[in-house]
């Protein structure tokens, strides 16, 4: 079984996942996290976001592996595991800019393809219905406004001990939408046969219910 949900940051889809991954017991993966260890080995090297050639460079010295412990997914990076290193602000946007390059998305490519042959998946990410698993079962993009999903992921970070002021999540918000929806490879929109979930008015747990019918209506009586 292969369920891509995509759609914007903060649209809710990692906790959506992880709940319907634990209901129907297969494979949570959060391919954004593999964005994030390239970006955060990136930044590390002290290359600019804008150097394509640097950003390119960097690829064969990076060793990205993806473990599942305890049901949770952990990437490491050239043999470490980064943790909650890889959600800082300053990460998200260097994964938004690397993802924009083509040879970081051919890198990347396999790894992904590869859990979602060994494993039943639920995978978020931006592009999971249009390139990664175009034949998946079921294909949800979801969504909802700026200012909804900014709140969260102010409240997010705050619970993760990060500190972010509402105003710059959505300032950042919107810069890294408008990079991940407008690049030329691979940008983030519905595949044409996705269902479209706007979570704006919804809590968290009328999302995971709706995102259980639609998959229900899909491939039958999963439950
Ligand atoms: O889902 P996230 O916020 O952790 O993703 C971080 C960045 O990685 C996001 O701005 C765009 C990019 N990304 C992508 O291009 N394709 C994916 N499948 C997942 C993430």
């Amino acid at each position: 079984m292969q369920i891509a949900i995509d759609g914007p940051s903060g649209a809710g889809k990692s906790s959506v996942a992880k709940a319907v991954a634990a209901k129907l017991g297969i494979v949570y993966v959060d391919t954004g996290a593999l964005y994030r260890t390239v970006g955060y080995y990136v930044r590390e090297r002290g290359v600019k976001k804008e150097d394509t050639a640097g950003i390119v460079a960097c690829l064969p010295h990076i060793a990205i592996e993806v473990r599942y412990e305890n049901g949770a997914q952990h990437v490491y990076l050239n043999g470490e595991d980064l943790g909650d290193r890889i959600r800082q602000p300053e990460i998200s946007m260097y994964a938004s800019a690397v993802s924009a390059v083509p040879a970081v998305r051919a890198f990347l490519l396999d790894t992904q393809r590869d859990i979602a042959k060994k494993n039943h998946v639920i995978m978020d990410g931006r592009d999971i219905g249009t390139v990664i698993l175009p034949n998946a079962d079921v294909k949800i993009f979801l969504t909802a406004s700026c200012e909804a999903r900014a709140l969260r992921r102010t409240r997010e970070l705050a619970e993760k001990g990060i500190k972010a002021d509402y105003a710059d999540v959505l300032r950042e918000m919107n810069e890294r939408d408008h990079n991940d929806s407008h690049r030329a490879v691979a940008p983030a929109v519905a595949a044409p046969d996705a269902a479209v979930l706007d979570n704006s008015d919804l809590t968290p747990e009328q999302t995971v219910e709706a995102v259980l019918g639609l998959i229900r209506r899909k491939v039958g009586n999963v439950l």
